[in-house]
Order: C-alpha cells, then structure tokens, then sequence
C-alpha cells in the first residue's frame, strides 16, 4: 500500500490530478453499444437522451474479427456525439489479450477528454489496477487531458473475489465495481450455464414432516458475492453494481437481481438490451413512498439526534442516516429526471 501522502500525486509528470472527491453521478443503468455495429451507433443519440450511461463494449460478445472496428467505431461515436451530462465509458478487452494495448493507445489520444470511465474485465488484484493506473496517467499526461479517466473493475474471477478490498483500495482512480456473473460462474466451477440471476436447484428445502408437501425456497445465488463486493466498495468510498441479466425474454427476474442488488447498495446494473433501461430506471430510482416516508423522518429530527415515532415506529440516529441515503439518491435522481423530480415533490 501507499503511503497517504504519496497515494493522491499524479503517476506521470503532467498528468492530471487524482480526484479526491469523486465526481457525483447518476448511474442507474450502464448501457451497452457494440460499437462496431453502424446501426447501433445509429442509436447513440437517442440513448444519450434515455440512459444514464453509455457504454461501448470492446471486449467479450464483440467477435475476434470485430475487435479493431469495435475501437475504431467507439472513437467514431465519442466524436460524433456531445454527451452532456450522461456519461461515457468504455469496456476494454482484458490485460492478457491481444487488443487491450491498442484499445489504451488509440482511444486514449483520441477521446480521453471526453471519456469518463474505463472498465476493466477480469481484475484479479490490486497489481491490475496498479498497471491501467500507471499507463492512463502516462497516456493523460502525452494527450495533455486535464481530467483523470477513472477505472471501474469487474468483479469476475475468484482471484478478484478474494482480493476485492485491495482492489477497492487499489488507486484513487476507482469509481467502483460490477459484478460479473457470468465470468465469475466459470471461475468459480459453479455448474450454471447462465447470466446472473437464480437458479431453480439451488433451494432450501422446508422441513419433513411440517406439511404433506415440502416446499423449496429459492436463494440468490449471488447474496454473498454482492455483500462483499458492497462492503468492500463503501468502506473505500466507492461504488458498487450489479452487472449483467442475460435472460431478456424474463423482466421479472431481471428486475428481482436488480432490485436484490440495490437493496443491498448497489446503485445501478447493466442494460444489455433496450427493455432493460427501464427496468433499471425503476429499480435504482427510489421508490416514491419510501422517499416520502424518508422525508418524514428527516423533517422529524432536523439535527439527526434523538428518538421518534413515526407511523408506530421508531426512528433514531441511525434510521436517520438511512432516510439520508434514500433522499439524497432522491435528490440526485431529480436533477436528471424531472418526471420523479415531481412526483418526490423535489
Ligand atoms: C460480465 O462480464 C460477466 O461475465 O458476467
Ligand atoms: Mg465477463
């Protein structure tokens, strides 16, 4: 680990200062583009309009034969479009592969300005982070870009399950991280042939002998990844997401990952397909009673200090600072989304 006074200073003369506070945004749904496709960089413009970030995707589902035109259509499509306040990002292809040195040195030079984040797949440690940290800032430093590009890891190996903490800690550069189901299925030997979500055999079974029919209750699969992930997430100051739902003909599902996630601390999820931008946005919006009801209780105990009974129950310091939580997601959600802004009454 660094030392405190060493871990904020730039990696390469004249590159960009590290944030110290990260940049506030919303980031409810991370929208994937295969960018090599013209049709859908077609659609970038109207999804500048709908989503909260978009994502070009350069690394798996883009065929081998695809990968330069992936870049060379990402750059296309960074230009061409202004942004505004969604952000931009891309996913690399890994550091083992072939293209993840081109994909640094072409995009970087010729979009860095305009990109917000990079993610990156497949992070086992620490020393990942370390090598994109040190490359971006010598990259930054050459384009004379005067805004860190972040890095936002996807968790997806067991090695990186292992390690999430020093990942997490890895460099004032991290905005967060997802979780990668898919990938981290094969890594772990789980025996799925899914994208995220449950799975109807792992169950708990009710007990002998209660009822003449024992009934199974599902789990999540995915409980005490995300757990980890979040703890380890929020204990560094960044953020933690839910990544893919590959089962696009089942919504309900989808939205049930999404929302287990988001009770849990995650602040958004991965669209891979336009029915899912939706889902997002509904999911990692807060819900409008419990905004009013946060309310309530922030209203109550104005200094956060104390005890009080609203509806027939209590609230105190604690609940307090959850009410927060809920609210001033509310607040952030209002500054792009006037409809919510309306009916939160913000
Ligand atoms: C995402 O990249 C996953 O592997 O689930
Ligand atoms: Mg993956």
């Amino acid at each position: 680990m660094k030392t405190p006074s060493t871990y904020y200073s730039p990696l390469a003369i004249g590159a960009p200062a590290p944030y110290r506070d990260r940049p506030v945004s919303l980031e409810r749904m991370i929208h994937f583009v295969p960018p090599h496709i013209e049709k859908m960089r077609a659609k970038v413009p109207d999804l500048i309009r709908k989503v909260d970030v978009v994502l070009g995707n350069l690394e798996d589902a883009i065929p081998a034969d695809a990968k330069t035109d992936a870049r060379a259509g990402f750059i296309q499509m960074a230009k061409e479009n202004d942004f505004g306040s969604t952000g931009l990002w891309t996913r690399v292809n890994c550091l083992n592969s072939p293209w993840f040195l081109d994909d640094l040195l072409e995009i970087v030079p010729a979009v860095g300005d305009k990109l917000d984040v990079i993610m990156l797949p497949k992070v086992e440690g620490a020393w990942d982070i370390h090598y994109l940290d040190q490359l971006l800032a010598q990259l930054e430093a050459r384009a004379g870009l005067t805004r860190p590009i972040m890095i936002h890891a996807i968790l997806e190996t067991a090695e990186g399950v292992k390690n999430v903490e020093q990942i997490a800690a890895a460099s004032p550069r991290m905005h967060g991280m997802s979780l990668g189901p898919a990938d981290l299925a094969a890594s772990r030997g789980m025996k799925t042939t899914r994208v995220g979500g449950g799975h109807p055999d792992y169950a708990v079974l009710s007990d002998a002998g209660i009822s003449s029919e024992r009934t199974a209750f599902q789990q999540d699969l995915w409980h005490y990844t995300i757990g980890k992930m979040v703890d380890a997430c929020l204990s560094y100051g960044i953020k933690p997401f839910y990544g893919p739902f590959g089962d696009f003909s089942d919504p309900l599902a989808c939205e049930s990952q999404f929302r287990n996630a988001f009770l849990m601390g995650c602040l958004g999820a991965w669209s891979l397909h336009p029915t899912q931008i939706d889902i997002a946005k509904k999911v990692y919006s807060p819900d409008p009673g419990e905004v009013a009801f946060a309310k309530k209780i922030l209203d109550a105990m104005p200094d956060g200090t104390g005890a009080v009974m609203i509806d027939g129950k209590m609230q105190d310091d604690a609940t307090w600072k959850q009410a927060k939580v809920i609210f001033d997601l509310a607040k952030l959600v209002a500054t792009k989304d006037s409809e919510l802004a309306e009916v939160y009454g913000l």
